[in-house]
């Protein structure tokens, strides 16, 4: 039975049939990583906000936001899969976790219109445009997921936020290309874009206008991420470790698709020999911006997560660990710097086995069992791998086999408490997800 009423961060939400949020979920909704100055997350936000001074950098925004500010006001259709409840936490049917930080871009273009400062007095710096016009958002974010060493249901994104009136953008144009201008705004990517009807622009825009955008964003980009890059590897070169001697990041833009822009990317940049995926991009989707009052304006947005780049920066080998509150791991930190950590020794792992059969005509969601397990185990719970599946050719029957390996970061687990856990694991499984244990 479902409590009818859930506490989010002050605010009481009356629980409905589409509320699936955990008790550990609602847990972390209070932990703050992103405030504590010497946590590597925060240490990597702090560093990103600085490579933007002349945007407003908003970092104290609550996770509980309507379903239309997380899907609706950015396009997302009725039948889109990231509205589904086995991917999203929601609070009912009206509320949910974030799922994203652009869930904030109408919001916080819209600010400032209509007298209304509420969000803008979260705003951290005076920024030298007004503050709903250029923005960084940095926040927790919410997602139903597996259990491995790469995926947590918690992780944090930074979303940017830049948009020009088009007066502007013929004034930056023409500077440019005035013959005694030295230096010319748009960048110098060195890559050409082509916009195509797969990733197409918008008719509201001119190819003039997407050109200057795209350049905008792109350099805006490469400069973020190489700046940052930099830092690491000087960082690990100051520590001692010479391997680390990588100067230049070539970055590559792969077609994407997002409702909210058009045309959209996702940048990868090539560190220590593999191409990482940085972040989704593109041109801000006219539409939202005419939501927000602003018909004469044009823009770009990124967003990007911050757990696979500080695993990288801080050499962080489980996304656990960032939840963790073993002086072992925080006080390696310090605020400002880019430590490499050292990994303290690697407790036993403790597999276990669960087979059972599918519900006959029911429905089973992996993630209602990825879900189940971490409410019992926590972070014990490693994680949870498919190891067997099969149907019986005569009934008809599906069975799968998981194994769920439980290890704590910060200590050695006995035989029995794992037991204890796993025995309450099966028994809920049969009660919460109708199966049948074999
Ligand atoms: N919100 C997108 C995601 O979470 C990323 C994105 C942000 C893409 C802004 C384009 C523009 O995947």
């Amino acid at each position: 039975s479902e409590p009818s009423k859930l506490q989010i961060l002050g605010s009481t939400y009356a629980a409905d049939n589409w509320t699936n949020v955990t008790p550990t979920i609602l847990d972390k909704t209070g932990r703050n990583l992103l405030h504590q100055p010497a946590h590597p997350l925060a240490i990597l936000k702090e560093l990103i906000f600085k490579e933007f001074p002349t945007f407003a950098h908003y970092d104290a925004i609550t996770p509980d936001v309507s379903t239309y500010n997380n899907f609706d006001s950015l396009g997302f259709a009725q039948d889109h899969i990231g509205r589904s409840r086995s991917d999203t936490y929601y609070i009912n049917e009206n509320m949910l976790l974030r799922t994203h930080t652009s869930a904030h871009q109408l919001q916080l273009l819209k600010a400032g219109k209509k007298g209304d400062r509420s969000l803008l007095d979260h705003a951290r710096n005076g920024s030298a445009a007004p503050m709903n016009e250029r923005f960084l958002v940095a926040a927790d974010v919410y997602r139903r997921d597996e259990i491995d060493a790469s995926h947590y249901p918690v992780f944090h994104q930074m979303e940017g936020v830049c948009t020009f009136s088009r007066a502007e953008i013929q004034k930056i144009k023409a500077a440019a290309s005035s013959p005694n201008s030295s230096t010319s705004s748009a960048a110098q990517v060195s890559d050409t874009t082509v916009i195509s009807s797969e990733n197409p622009k918008q008719p509201e825009h001119t190819d003039e206008e997407v050109a200057f955008l795209v350049e905008d964003m792109k350099q805006t980009m490469n400069n973020m991420v190489v700046q940052i890059l930099t830092k690491a590897v000087a960082a690990k070169r100051t520590a001692g470790n010479a391997d680390n001697t990588q100067t230049e990041f070539p970055v590559r833009w792969i077609d994407a698709t997002f409702p909210f822009t058009s045309p959209s990317w996702e940048m990868e940049v090539l560190f220590q020999g593999e191409w990482l995926e940085i972040c989704g991009c593109g041109i801000m989707k006219q539409k939202i911006l005419s939501d927000a009052g602003m018909t004469d304006r044009v823009g770009w947005a990124f967003g990007f997560g911050l757990e696979r780049l500080a695993m990288l920066l801080f050499g962080v080998p489980d996304i656990r660990l960032f939840w963790s509150t073993d002086p072992r791991f925080t006080d390696q930190f310090a605020p400002g710097q880019i430590n490499t950590f050292k990994s303290f020794s690697r407790h036993p792992p403790c597999p276990k086995d669960v087979s059972f059969w599918l519900p006959q005509g029911g429905e089973f969601h992996e993630n209602d069992l990825m879900d189940l397990i971490r409410d019992i185990a926590g972070d014990l719970a490693e994680g949870v791998k498919l190891v067997d599946e099969f149907t019986h050719p005569k009934t008809g029957k599906s069975s799968r086999c998981y194994r769920i390996n439980y290890c704590s970061m910060d200590r050695n687990v006995t035989h029995e408490e794992i037991n204890e856990i796993q025995e309450r694991v099966r028994g809920q499984m049969v009660q919460r997800l109708g199966i049948t244990l074999r």
